[in-house]
């Protein structure tokens, strides 16, 4: 795709935009120019108890890298999410939930949020939950989730959402990493037509987890699931029995409002701190800008609430602004391939924000089940979670949305709390495969590996040079860990783990992950993790895992395999490391492809030379490299002779 192709903002979305070109650049300069006194304005678009008088504390140096914002006022993002919009907006519709089955669906207004939130608030600390404490959420995409998050907010406990995919050991990690006593569930999730046992999913976990307390569940099917009595909780039962007054607690703009946890190049996944001030006037203002988002408007982001996207994008982000936020317990292909363009018609969505993966599988099913339907409400498209190839962007817009909606593709990362880079939709013209320019008050910065900053078109690894409100702050219970993983590369600079090329115009190309992480269809997987799971096999003696291009994930997942001494390849013990790895971490995780590996290529002081398996897994030999530093060259004849074909 030559990057010459251009689409230009249309008059009439830039008529009715936040800003137009000129306006972008004008607020971008005084962002960098001046971020203590553009945050200090922009701060005030949230409600706070206490105004700040500080707005900005950061240090990137090694030595001392801490990140404060707004730090001596005082706030509370439930009440800024649901009380504070009581007065104009009661009846407002606040969610709109729509169900895996198209036949269910609800509106819940924000008088009704406020209501749910704190009345399971009150359920909370009626079963001992108090500020500071850490509660783990597994839960499907239902309502429960969002009040959820809220009723932690409300109260000052933090949460920790963990993905309903994911298996009961790796919710036992994330349980005892940031030492929950309190756990949400569900009996069950639904998606796609079928049940996921979360509730049992979460007995198996707890085996591991003896400081847990209290299992509070939601009925979403009325399956049935063993009761642990004295521990387990109904969610109904415990909101019943309580008032639904709560008063918001007078949070610290510091204090922490969630742990996520995200995968890393090494180790386990690391529990990423979020802050209450900053976080929420970051998610906010990216919101209304990045969307274009005005009062009245249905938002539809088609996030899951495990991942960062929905806590931004779904629940903080929206729902500060007094938005409708549209939440979907589904899959894009259940009923069938054109149930995200029925849900845009039967809710009337403007704006709909989703990732590149399913944007590919859908453009595999063709153009009839889009065709279909009407799509006339929509007024911008966004993607998110992977480099968009410019087919699919091209098809989206195209197809999806009858070249008429702009398409923001926006690049950020659970690190960063918000969008960093992306076009805004009246103001920035398109290039598909871009992320453009960066957001008010970001400074990217392009280094090579020595770290020097390269000027003008350029491609190298993605910094950012100052601190923006939405920041991280710290990684939970671990702050070398952040300190190592994030600014120790290049001091004095966050960085990102991507590379990116800098066009002539001072547009940005994520081009993908720099270390040892890989994108699997949006979902973001270390291939060490893979790795441990597979050497955690009776028969796998060691394992090597990278990443190779696959049509509709981005990227898939290519494990070479050394079994120990005795073990005797074969297709059923294949498929029973998929299945080894589908339970030690989930679904997301499974291989695509393993090869077995007598040997893997490594140096002589026995280090894995991963940068030659991830030629081989993509097919690229002829690019191998210099291969006279490996212990035993001839490993990799061996590899290339056998390798996996690739879907
Ligand atoms: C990684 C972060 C941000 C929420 C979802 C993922 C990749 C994300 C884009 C984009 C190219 C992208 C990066 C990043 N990524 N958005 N628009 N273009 N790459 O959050 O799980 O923390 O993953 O996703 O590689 O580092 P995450």
């Amino acid at each position: 795709m030559s990057q010459s192709s251009i689409i230009p903002v249309r008059p009439e979305i830039a008529e009715k935009a936040w800003l137009d070109e000129a306006g972008y650049h004008k607020l971008y300069q005084q962002s960098v120019a001046d971020p203590e006194g553009f945050w200090a304005e922009q701060g005030k678009r949230i409600h706070w108890f206490k105004p700040y008088s500080q707005v900005k504390d950061v240090s990137f140096a090694p030595e001392d890298v801490h990140i404060r914002w707004f730090h001596d006022g005082t706030t509370n993002a439930s009440y800024n999410c649901t009380d504070r919009h009581l007065a104009t907006k009661k009846d407002d519709t606040a969610i709109i939930w729509e169900g895996d089955d198209p036949s269910e669906h609800k509106h819940i207004s924000y008088g009704e949020l406020h209501e749910e939130v704190c009345r399971l608030a009150n359920a909370m600390k009626a079963n001992g939950v108090k500020k500071g404490d850490r509660v783990t959420i597994y839960l499907p995409m239902i309502p429960e989730a969002a009040y959820a998050m809220l009723a932690c907010a409300r109260i000052g406990a933090i949460h920790s959402v963990v993905f309903g995919g994911f298996s009961p050991d790796a919710l036992a990690g994330r349980i005892q990493d940031c030492e929950s006593a309190f756990v949400i569930t569900a009996d069950e999730g639904v998606r796609g037509g079928r049940k996921i046992p979360l509730k049992a999913n979460t007995d198996k976990a707890l085996a591991s987890c003896p400081n847990v307390q209290k299992v509070l569940v939601v009925r979403r099917t009325g399956g049935r699931i063993e009761w642990s009595e004295g521990r387990d909780l109904w969610y109904h039962e415990e909101c019943a029995k309580v008032s639904d007054d709560c008063p918001a607690e007078e949070m610290n703009a510091e204090d922490p409002l969630f742990i996520l946890y995200t995968s890393g190049s090494t180790g386990k996944p690391k529990g990423v701190l979020h802050t209450t001030g900053g976080y929420l006037v970051y998610a906010a203002m990216t919101h209304q800008y990045v969307f274009d988002y005005h009062d009245g408007e249905i938002y539809w982001c088609t996030a899951d609430v495990g991942w960062v996207t929905g806590h931004s994008y779904i629940v903080y982000g929206p729902l500060a602004n007094g938005a409708t936020t549209l939440m979907f317990e589904g899959v894009p292909n259940y009923p069938d391939a054109s149930r995200f363009w029925q849900v845009c018609d039967k809710h009337k969505v403007s704006i709909f924000y989703t990732a590149p993966t399913a944007i590919r599988a859908l453009m595999r099913e063709g153009e009839a089940p889009v065709k279909r339907t009407k799509r006339d409400s929509l007024r911008i498209l966004g993607t998110v979670g992977e480099p968009i190839n410019p087919e699919a962007w091209l098809w989206y817009h195209r197809v999806v949305g009858d070249e008429r909606c702009p398409i923001v593709d926006t690049w950020w990362q659970t690190e960063t709390g918000g969008i960093l880079i992306s076009p805004l939709p009246g103001a920035i013209d398109t290039k598909p495969g871009s992320a453009t320019l960066p957001f008010f008050g970001v400074k990217p910065v392009i280094v090579d590996a020595d770290g020097k900053h390269l000027e003008g078109a350029c491609e190298g690894n993605l910094c950012i040079a100052d601190s923006w409100p939405g920041q991280m702050r710290t990684v939970f219970g671990d702050h070398e860990r952040f300190v190592q993983t994030y600014f120790s590369a290049y001091p004095g600079r966050y960085f990102s783990g991507d590379g990116c090329r800098r066009d002539e115009d001072g547009y940005y190309w994520i081009t993908g992950r720099v270390d040892d992480v890989i994108n699997v269809s949006g979902h973001r997987m270390g291939t060490a993790e893979v790795e441990s799971a597979l050497v955690a096999h009776a028969k796998v003696a060691e394992a090597a895992v990278v990443g190779y291009p696959h049509d509709i994930k981005g990227q898939g997942i290519y494990a070479y395999v050394t079994l120990v001494a005795g073990e005797e390849p074969s297709e059923e013990l294949r498929k029973e490391l998929v299945q080894w790895v589908r339970k030690e971490i989930g679904p997301i995780a499974s291989p695509d492809l393993i090869q077995w590996a007598p040997g893997l290529p490594k140096t002589r002081s026995g280090k894995i030379m991963r940068r030659i398996l991830r030629k081989i897994a993509e097919n690229d030999y002829g690019n191998l490299g210099d291969t006279s530093t490996l212990a035993d060259p001839g490993v990799v004849d061996d590899l290339v002779g056998n390798r996996m074909n690739r879907s």
